[in-house]
């Protein structure tokens, strides 16, 4: 069980590094937090027009997720990995550096996905980016994967990982309540439109 505490921690103190506003506040743009949806999550940071920084947001958020998951999984085996992995997703959503209020997990449970197993990854960013492609909310296409990933761990071998991915999709689900209700509304912008602000 100290290999389990260990992982956790492990997990969700590489999962609290708020990478969205790092790197935002490094490049001189502010406070991702004041603009958009206050989210600090890669899509928010899109919203400050730096198309290179949400990128690198988005690929830092995704490796904070991935790296613990695989690390825990080289050094004490599977039941570290699903600990490793609601660890960093729960970092990221409740940073104790930002008084607990963090993004909304749907890169960082991307590089989760991955680090469990790479099928579960592929469900993932198969669903992302079709969803993504199609409607360009990024809200609904996160909301779609962490539930393929999900559903994807018994239907492709991995039902030790159901648990924690189901945990995961319930918890980004509750934190996109917002999201959802501006979907009902018709209100929720879309990635690249001319509706480029949100909340
Ligand atoms: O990952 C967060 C995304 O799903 C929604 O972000 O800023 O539109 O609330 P935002």
């Amino acid at each position: 069980t100290t290999n389990l505490i260990w992982a956790a921690l492990l997990g969700y103190l590489i999962g609290s590094i708020p990478f969205g506003l790092l790197l935002t506040k490094a490049a001189g743009m502010g406070d991702v937090r004041q603009i958009g949806s206050g989210n600090i999550g890669a899509t928010n940071v899109l919203r400050t027009g730096n198309k290179g920084l949400a990128a690198g947001t988005l690929v830092l958020d995704l490796l904070k997720g991935f790296a613990p998951v695989a690390v825990a999984g080289h050094l004490w085996g599977e039941v570290a990995m699903a600990f490793a992995a609601g660890a960093a997703v729960l970092g990221h959503c409740f940073p104790v550096w930002l008084g607990f209020k963090g993004g909304k997990g749907v890169a960082t449970n991307a590089g989760v996905a991955f680090g469990l197993a790479w099928p579960l990854g592929l469900a993932y960013a198969f669903v992302w980016l079709s969803i993504l492609a199609i409607f360009r909310i990024s809200s609904l296409a996160g909301m779609a994967a962490v539930v393929a990933a999900a559903a994807a761990a018994p239907l492709f071998g991995y039902p030790q990982f159901f648990p924690v991915l189901g945990a995961i999709a319930l918890l980004i689900i509750y934190l996109h309540r917002e999201n959802i209700v501006r979907l009902a509304k018709g209100e929720e912008p879309r990635v690249g439109g001319s509706k480029d602000t949100a909340g």
